[in-house]
């Protein structure tokens, strides 16, 4: 049987996109060349509807990104860890945003008790300890769509404190600004809410989160 060829429609769209770039900006390609100095890190959901450039308006080299599924800030997460570290250490961004979105299906799968399999299991694990936290709020909440919502809004105001209880973001604290804000995207109208939950110093956190940084911390 052949194979699905749809996927060269995405290299065709490629050559397109390419052609138009350099029609109205010729020196776009040779520009990014010369390397990157994006403002901000972006951590945001895998689904295939929350594109962070396109969404925000922004173009190749002004943001940096890590998607996973429901923008979570685990702390073993080698992977965010090391663009976390890379980003704020190395790129010096300014800000870190945490981008959810209504209607996240690893959110909604969370809120059931259904068994998805280990792995899918163990991650979703981290948004049912989100519910935990907040289960008096969201069990008041009795339309579910509503619930889960409100739950897409708690998930990511946990991952800005996430965020904040790493010893990257406070080591940067110790000699520059750095801000974690939270964000939350509606594909029903395409805007982006501020959850207005900023953290950007030590003494937004609870104390026992608050690292005594050493010179030689990592
Ligand atoms: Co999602």
């Amino acid at each position: 049987m052949d194979n699905d060829k749809s996927y060269q429609l995405l290299l065709e769209g490629n050559k397109e996109w390419s052609k138009a770039k350099l029609a109205t900006e010729p020196e776009f390609f040779n520009n990014l060349t010369k390397g990157q100095t994006p403002h901000y890190l972006w951590i945001g959901c895998s689904d295939s509807r929350v594109p962070a450039n396109e969404i925000t308006n922004t173009k190749s080299g002004e943001i940096f990104v890590h998607r996973n599924v429901a923008n979570l800030v685990v702390h073993t997460d080698l992977n965010l860890l090391t663009v976390l570290n890379y980003a704020v250490d190395v790129l010096h961004v300014e800000h870190i945003i945490v981008c959810g979105h209504y209607g996240c299906g690893g959110v909604v799968a969370a809120m059931n008790n259904d068994d998805y399999g280990g792995v899918i299991n163990k991650w979703l694990r981290n948004i049912k300890e989100v519910y935990a936290l907040h289960s008096e709020e969201l069990n008041a909440i009795e339309d579910k769509n509503t619930r889960a919502n409100r739950l897409v809004e708690l998930n990511v105001i946990e991952q800005v404190k996430n965020l904040a209880k790493t010893s990257v973001v406070q080591k940067a604290w110790e000699k520059r600004a750095l801000a974690i804000h939270g964000w939350v995207y509606g594909f029903n109208n395409g805007i982006i809410t501020d959850l207005d939950c900023m953290i950007n110093e030590l003494n937004d956190l609870e104390p026992i989160f608050r690292f005594k940084i050493a010179d030689n911390s990592f």
